[in-house]
Parts: structure tokens; C-alpha cells; sequence
């Protein structure tokens, strides 16, 4: 929807132009900010250096401190850890590195306690190669019903020593690896989109998805509210397995073949198969009480076809990740941050906004490198550095840009630290299964999972009562730590609690957004202007300061400069949230 809103002062902003309305204060997922706590690097409560269910329990305080709605947890199952618990080996059982069921039970009720919502990560498309459903069709012949649970194919060529396809791993090298028949012969293939270790399952088959709605009731009787649904473009395959040799980019979800070529549409990704899932899900959910989710991690070519995850009778949420790849620039942030609202409004769902996971490089690194979208697949030593002290300047500033936004909105944990990337962890340390899987071409994302700093004085800076940490943390992160910005005005962690505390104050996560054009100074290649409700929203992405005149600030990403008669000086990559004086406005 565009049109020029009659609310506004049109003098004092020259022009607006609406592109979502408010919203009803309906379920909670349509304006929750949501955490999400990797767990292997939250907090460890044993001393063996990964981190745990105890130890997340033991500090909730600190996203009911923040202000967030709800936390998400990725896996913590039972997994031999080949893809730090993407690879589940069951999924009703809690891997004992992380704890066990009742603590998983323990975290759930505290935080329900606390006035947190749970939402549990769900990993569909594989499982672990040690999943007893895997073990048991590598024990069985071809054509049986054990193997039928998975994607198994004769081979290509006279002894079916090629591949059935030429489809690629999202890790690098081929998606299928073969496997050695009862006989001891070489026999057929299976597919994993990811690591050999993760087999995809097979969604053609009825026991497949029966026993997924029924991993879905078992952690819903537990209380969770909701699910991080993995890949949940990836579980349909085109049944004729055409050849389509294209790698896949882990971080911005896009295809492309050697030659930087588009490929045209995929086989696997994307099917119009999966939303009959994701319905029949959504019935499953809908059998409980108290509004419980679905948040698509799903990448498809459009905002249309990602909202078409949120539609009425499929999923709540999915993530904006063309958010997250947009580079910081004002001219593409609007036009990504406008077709995510018109894309998500035409099905009547949330837009869901991100800016960081344990995928990608963190924010205030990715912000500080000369190229800002999607950023690298990792960064190593001998990489170019970024520019740390940018980068958090800018990770700031657009901290307060999306939680401006009407809609969702999820935190990396870490990102209220303005924790950047670790870049230059030795390649020893590496666990990511993308750097082996690519010769170490890409130094994958170990970097953006490196164990939270809790106290600056502490063994591991709190992270573990042994000082023990499954990745180094840098010498340097003190800073970062959260009892040292624990009420230190203006940093990182403050301005993040005042932002969520205004947000909640002002209703933005069911609010509007206007477009304000016209301020003096403020080109939109340069400012961000925007209004949701009665609050004022600039960024500036310019080099140069922009003056704003008859405004009130209420928050700041940064120092603000003064100018004549009261006007405010909002610096270079600075975002501000200001009410406008109305009566001064029209005295003028
Ligand atoms: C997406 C997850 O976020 C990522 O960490 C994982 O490696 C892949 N899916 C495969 O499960």
C-alpha cells in the first residue's frame, strides 16, 4: 500500500508516504524481539568449556534485563556435534553435553516464570548420520523400507560408480556420498545437501513426516512456543532428480554456478511441496493453547515467495534474510525494508527482521568491511580485517533502525555486547564442517560463535567456571563483557535496553511506517527518515553530519552534536529516535 498519510505535519516533514499500517496487538510473535542463545557458547555451568542448558538457565536474567519477548534456542539434542547439533541424532532426547530433559523441562518453566517464550530449534531436512533410522538403512538392502526413510540411488555409470545427480553440498563437494553394501561391495548413494554426516530425509515417505508431527508434540506437551524450522525450503525434492550443478551460497542463499551465472530454478530448494508441510503443521499447532509459532529459516529468490511461508494457514514468522544481506546503503536498506513490509502485508503476516545468527560474520564486523551485504563466509588472519571501531559504530546504528521497524525482530546473542567476529582464529580451532568441505577456502563461521564474555575479570570472562572454552576468545573482549557495560551510559548494551524499553513504551512492533522525504539535508541516498507512530526514526548512512530542528531525542545509536538554535547534529552512521515538538512546529 502507498499513500500519503494525513497524519503527519506536512510542513514539518515535507512529505510521507505509508507503506504498512498499524497492526492490532495480537499474537505476541507479530512484535516479539526475540534472542536467540546458541547454546554451546551462552554460558557453561560444568567447566568442560561448551556451554549448556544449567548454565542458560542460571543467566535469563539477562534477556528479561535486556527487554526481549522470548529466547530461541538452537539445537541442544542428542547429535555427535559434526555441524554443532544440526546433525540430531534424536530428537526427543537432550545431548549430554547440554544436560538432560530435565533441564531442558527447568529452562522452559523458569522462563516461562520470567515472562520469556520458548522457541526450540526443529531440524527437518536431515538427521545425523548416527540417528538410529540412518544406522538401520545402512544395515538394509536396497529397496527396503529402512532406506526408504531417506533419499538412496543407484549410481550412474555401468557399476553405478557416479553420483545419480551433479547437485552440490551447501558445505562444498558433492551432495551425495555412496556407501558400502552388506556384501562389502560398493553400493548405492545417498544425499545430504550438507555435510555427508547430515542424510536427508525423505519427504515422499508418510512415516517420515509422522514421526516429524510427532517430534513437533513432543517438545509442545513440554511447553515450547514455538519452532525455528531448519531449512524449511530444502525438504521437497523434484522427484525426477534432474542435474543442476550449482553451490548454493551458505550466506546469502544464492545459487550461482562457476561462471556466476543465474541457474534458473532449483530442484530441491524451494518446492511448491514444502507449504503442504508447514499446513499440516500449522494444524498441529493450532491443537494448543496460546498462540504457538512457526519461524521459517527458508531462502527463496523473492520477498513474495518468502512470504508465502506466512501465509494464513502455514507459518507465523520467517526471517527477512534479504534484511540481513542488504548492504548498508539508505537507497537499497529502504527498497529492502519496503518490499519486506508490502510482501509480508499482502498474506497478513509479521515481517520478521534480522540482522545476525550463527551463520553469518556479526554485524559490527561485517558493517567495518569495504563491502557491507552479505559479508564473507568467515574471515580469517590473513584476510583483510575490518575496520572494528566502524563497524561497531554501524552495527549500532542499525541495531536502532530495526527496532524501529514495525514487526518482529530477532538478536543474535552478543549483538547487545556490539560483540564483533573473532577473525583470526587459528584454523586448528576450526569446527565449522564448511571449511574442511571446502579445503579451507572458506573459513566458515566459527568466527561469530566464539563463547559470550560475561565478566571482564573472570576465567574465560565468565563463559565457564574452569576458564575453559571449545574456541578462544580473543585477549581483548573485556570491554565486551557484560558487567562492564552493565550501567555505563552509551554502551552498547544500555543503548540496546533503552531501545527495546522505548519500543515497548511506543508500540513500534505493531506500529506503522511512513516514509519521510524532504528534511533539509536528508537525500535518500543518503538519510533513512521514517515515522512508526508518533516517533521520528533517522538514520544517517551519509559521511556528513544532518541537522534535525524541533525534535525531541529520546535514544541515540551514538553521541549527537548541537547546532544553532537547538537543532541536533546526527553524525555519520548514527541513528536517531526523536518525537517531533509538534506546537513548536506549527508556531513556525
Ligand atoms: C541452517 C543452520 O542455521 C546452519 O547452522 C546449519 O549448518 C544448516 N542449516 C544445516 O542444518
Amino acid at each position: 500500500m502507498t499513500t500519503t498519510s494525513p497524519a503527519l505535519d506536512p510542513e514539518a516533514l515535507t512529505t510521507t508516504t505509508l507503506v504498512h499500517p498499524a497492526t492490532a496487538e495480537a499474537e505476541w510473535w507479530r512484535s516479539a524481539v526475540i534472542y536467540q542463545v546458541y547454546p554451546r557458547s551462552f554460558a557453561d555451568s560444568d567447566g568442560d568449556g561448551l556451554g549448556d542448558l544449567p548454565g542458560i538457565t542460571a543467566r535469563l536474567g539477562h534477556l528479561t534485563r535486556l527487554g526481549v519477548d522470548a529466547l530461541w534456542l538452537s539445537p541442544f539434542y542428542t547429535s555427535p556435534q559434526r555441524d554443532a547439533g544440526y546433525d540430531v541424532a534424536d530428537y526427543r532426547s537432550v545431548d549430554p553435553r547440554f544436560g538432560t530433559l530435565a533441564d531442558a523441562d527447568a529452562l522452559i518453566e523458569k522462563a516461562h516464570r520470567l515472562g520469556l517464550r520458548v522457541i526450540v530449534d526443529l531440524v527437518p531436512n536431515h538427521t545425523s548420520s548416527e540417528h538410529a533410522w540412518f544406522q538401520a538403512a545402512l544395515a538394509a538392502a536396497p529397496g527396503s523400507p529402512e532406506r526408504a526413510r531417506y533419499v538412496f540411488r543407484d549410481g550412474k555409470g555401468p557399476d553405478g560408480e557416479q553420483p545419480p545427480t551433479n547437485w552440490r553440498s551447501v558445505f562444498g563437494g558433492p551432495a551425495w556420498s555412496r556407501v558400502t553394501e552388506a556384501d562389502g561391495r560398493p553400493g548405492q548413494w545417498y544425499l545430504h545437501l550438507f555435510d555427508a554426516t547430515q542424510p536427508d530425509l525423505n519427504w515422499e515417505n508418510d512415516e517420515v513426516r509422522a514421526e516429524l508431527e510427532s517430534v513437533l508434540r513432543f517438545w509442545l506437551d513440554r511447553g515450547v512456543d514455538g519452532f525455528r524450522v531448519d531449512v524449511a525450503h530444502g525438504l521437497v525434492k523434484d522427484q525426477s532428480f534432474p542435474d543442476w550443478g550449482h553451490r548454493t551460497d551458505m550466506v546469502s542463499g544464492d545459487d550461482e554456478d562457476d561462471a556466476g551465472h543465474d541457474p534458473g530454478p532449483s530442484p530441491y530448494w524451494d518446492q511448491p511441496g514444502v507449504h503442504d508441510i508447514y499446513r499440516r503443521w500449522h494444524q498441529v499447532l493450532a491443537g494448543y493453547d496460546g498462540d504457538r509459532c512457526l519461524v521459517a529459516e527458508a531462502w527463496a529468490d523473492t520477498p513474495e515467495k518468502i512470504a508465502a511461508y506466512t501465509r494464513p494457514d502455514e507459518m507465523q514468522q520467517a526471517f527477512n534474510f534479504d534484511y540481513l544481506t542488504t548492504p548498508w546503503d539508505a537507497t537499497r536498506l529502504r527498497e529492502a525494508i519496503t518490499d519486506g513490509l508490502t510482501a509480508s502485508d499482502a498474506v497478513g503476516a509479521p515481517c520478521t527482521w534480522v540482522m545476525s545468527n550463527h551463520d553469518v560474520v556479526r554485524a559490527s564486523s561485517r558493517l567495518g568491511l569495504p563491502e557491507t551485504g552479505k559479508g564473507p563466509n568467515g574471515i580469517g588472519a590473513d584476510d583483510p580485517q575490518p575496520d572494528a571501531e566502524l563497524g561497531l559504530r554501524r552495527a549500532r546504528a542499525a541495531a536502532l533502525l530495526m527496532l524501529a521497524l514495525p514487526g518482529s525482530a530477532y538478536l543474535y546473542q552478543g549483538e547487545e555486547l556490539g560483540l564483533p567476529e573473532h577473525t583470526t582464529l587459528p584454523d586448528e580451532v576450526r569446527e565449522d564442517p564448511a571449511f574442511f568441505r571446502t579445503g579451507a577456502a572458506e573459513k566458515g563461521r566459527d568466527g561469530c560463535r566464539v563463547p559470550l564474555p560475561w565478566e571482564a575479570d573472570a576465567p574465560a570472562f565468565g563463559f565457564s567456571p574452569t576458564g575453559a572454552t571449545w574456541l578462544p576468545q580473543p585477549a581483548d573482549w573485556g570491554g565486551f563483557a557484560v558487567d562492564a557495560q552493565k550501567g555505563v551510559p552509551g554502551s552498547t548494551y544500555e543503548t540496546y535496553r533503552t531501545a527495546l524499553r522505548l519500543r515497548r513504551d511506543f508500540r513500534l512492533g505493531t506500529g506503522s511506517l511512513a516514509w519521510v522525504d524532504g528534511l533539509p539535508d536528508c537525500t535518500a541516498e543518503r538519510v533513512l527518515a521514517f515515522t512508526n507512530r508518533e516517533l521520528l526514526v533517522l538514520a544517517n548512512l551519509g559521511a556528513e553530519a544532518v541537522a534535525l530542528r524541533d525534535v525531541e531525542v529520546l535514544h541515540a545509536s551514538g553521541p549527537l552534536g548541537g547546532g544553532l538554535d537547538g537543532e541536533v547534529l546526527v553524525p555519520h552512521d548514527t541513528t536517531v529516535w526523536a518525537r517531533l515538538r509538534r506546537d513548536d512546529a506549527e508556531r513556525d
